[in-house]
């Protein structure tokens, strides 16, 4: 059944635990956590970017979330709008019947420029009191995603800071956080703590100083009754590269965030974690494979099977480490 985020945040905060927010685009995803939810018994958030309804169309991704609703009735589903860039994004996104919104306004609607404090609260506060009236969640962000290795933001996909970016951008202040909750009264906050979007986030397994894990706990220290956020969370496993270039890909040497690290952060509060990555290097990986191991078949079912099977033991994965299995 559809549920809002604060309802499952809030419930992952008692029994401590976090859980894991899946980037949806197409049937097979969709499948893939489902599927892997219900072996688990594991309560779901799907989300889904603006880029997502591009590639969709808003009918068909929203009748995938309500498909996943009517075959699964058993367990409780969050539909979040993923990175909302602007109040209008998220206005539309409850109109499509989503039960949670993000407003991004950690970057100004051109998702480029860092935005101020005070445009990021007044555009966050605001959707709040259209949302909060109708029953929907809302997800903020203060600080702004990118690499302390660089001081780069968000490069990878579309969106994201252009320029050279300072510590104090890239690691959400403690009490900066606690002016911004009070201000805005969001549900969830979206920290940056050294995290970025996409398969190349570290160029070496991180550390304390370029994966701020102790950021966290400061913030979690001010602010302990907030759900926090961290994006860009896909650990970037070494075997799924692997069969990326086993099999005709090619991808650089990367890291990601290293599971233990996100358990380690679950403790400090974080109770959403963002992974999109993962599903798509997984389920390229059992394309690459099928392709190469059987050149004579064209029919996309066969290769979209293993695909989503391999999606889903992803899945299965993070709902284990994360602690909520069994909890739906
Ligand atoms: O915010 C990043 C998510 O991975 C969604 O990516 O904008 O390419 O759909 P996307
Ligand atoms: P990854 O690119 O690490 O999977 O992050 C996804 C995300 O943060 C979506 O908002
Ligand atoms: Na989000
Ligand atoms: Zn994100």
């Amino acid at each position: 059944s559809l549920v809002s985020l604060r309802q499952l945040l809030d419930h992952a905060a008692e029994n401590n635990y976090g859980l894991p927010a899946f980037n949806v685009n197409n049937m097979e995803q969709v499948w893939a956590i489902m599927e892997g939810a219900d072996k688990l018994n594991a309560p779901v958030i799907m989300q889904a970017s603006a880029g997502a309804r591009k590639y969709a169309g808003e009918p068909f991704l929203r009748h995938q979330i309500l498909a996943a609703l009517e075959a699964y009735p058993h367990i409780p589903v969050v539909m979040h709008q993923d990175h909302g860039q602007s109040p209008a994004v998220c206005m539309g996104a409850i109109r499509s019947g989503f039960s949670s919104v993000m407003m991004d306004g950690s970057l100004m609607e051109d998702g480029k420029t860092v935005a101020s404090f005070d445009y990021n609260v007044d555009v966050t506060r605001k959707v709040v009191e259209l949302s909060h009236s109708i029953g929907v969640s809302v997800e903020g962000e203060l600080g702004v995603l990118g690499s302390l290795e660089t001081m780069q933001g968000d490069k990878e996909d579309g969106h994201g800071a252009e320029g050279k970016m300072t510590m104090e951008q890239l690691l959400t202040d403690p009490d900066q956080a606690a002016d911004f909750v009070k201000a805005t009264q969001c549900d969830a906050l979206a920290i940056a703590i050294g995290t970025s979007h996409g398969a190349y986030k570290f160029t070496k397994k991180p550390t304390g100083d370029i994966l701020a894990i102790w950021r966290i706990k400061e913030i979690h220290a001010r602010i302990p009754n907030t759900h926090l956020v961290m994006h860009g969370s896909s650990s970037v496993p070494q075997e799924l590269l692997a069969e990326i270039r086993e099999f005709g890909g090619d991808m650089k040497e990367t890291y990601g965030v290293p599971v233990e690290e996100i358990q380690e952060a679950i403790k400090h509060g974080v109770r959403k974690i963002n992974i999109d990555t993962d599903i798509r290097l997984a389920m390229t990986g059992a394309i690459r494979r099928f392709f190469v191991e059987n050149p004579s078949k064209f029919d996309p079912r066969e290769y979209l099977k293993p695909a989503r099977e391999a999606a889903k033991k992803v899945c299965e994965a993070r709902f284990e480490a994360f602690g909520c299995a069994g909890q739906a």
